[in-house]
């Protein structure tokens, strides 16, 4: 097992990263490296899927699987439940690391910075687009809380989709959407060797600058 996880390695040729390519600010480059992602990522990977961390009151870390919802010229938003462990962390220390891996490119990006939540306008709009059985989903799980079995949630669920029978289920407020306010966007393209093009934007009085970090 050791032998096989020490053999591991691919070797990342696609192409370069250089500071001729790169845009002052992140934003662009951001959402140019996204579109490049919806085009060439295929199932199962889902290009908006990112690893989100945050701390703990100990200063002990988290990490977890979400989804991106949303990028303006704010920040990177996505929706959870207020109530949820990553809920509770965010609440003692607003702060979050988000990164990114798009295998087929050979590229990551991280993001780092504050986190607020957004408006429960924004919350309730993006809501309403959800498909329905995740709306009920959001009333009938009370996300990280430890539950019996999967009886009990199947209960909570049956309990949750009487409840809204007659009518649509508008947004818990328990639940919403969080936006992360960049102070640093890193670009890292894989290259041979191990020798991979690193483009670290930093945010500085709302003045970004950018530097080469060495892989
Ligand atoms: C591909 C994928 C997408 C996910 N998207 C979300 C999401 O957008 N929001 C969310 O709350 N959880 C999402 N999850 C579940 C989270 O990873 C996590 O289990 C959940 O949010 C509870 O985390 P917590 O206990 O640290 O708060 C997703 C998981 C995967 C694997």
């Amino acid at each position: 097992m050791n032998q096989t996880l020490a053999d591991m390695r691919r070797d990342y040729t696609r192409e370069g990263l250089s500071e001729a390519q790169a845009p002052d600010e992140p934003f662009a480059l951001f959402r140019q490296w996204f579109d490049d992602a919806v085009r060439t990522e295929q199932p199962p990977v889902e290009p908006n899927a990112m690893t989100l961390a945050t701390v703990d009151a100990d200063s002990r870390p988290h990490c977890r699987v979400l989804l991106l919802k949303g990028l303006d010229e704010r920040g990177f938003t996505f929706f959870s439940n207020y109530q949820s462990a990553k809920g509770e962390q965010l609440q003692a220390r607003p702060f979050a690391a988000m990164t990114f891996f798009w295998p087929s490119l050979e590229r990551q990006v991280r993001i780092e910075g504050r986190v607020e939540r957004v408006s429960e306008a924004e919350s309730n709009a993006y809501f309403q687009v959800r498909p329905l059985g995740s709306r009920i989903g959001a009333w009938a799980s009370p996300q990280s809380r430890v539950i019996a079995d999967r009886a009990e949630l199947e209960s909570l669920l049956m309990e949750t989709e009487r409840r809204f029978l007659n009518q649509a289920p508008t947004c818990p407020p328990h639940w919403g959407g969080y936006r992360l306010l960049p102070e640093r966007i890193e670009f890292w393209q894989g290259r041979a060797s191990r020798l991979h093009d690193r483009l670290d934007y930093r945010c500085l009085d709302g003045h970004w600058s950018r530097q080469r970090l060495a892989p």
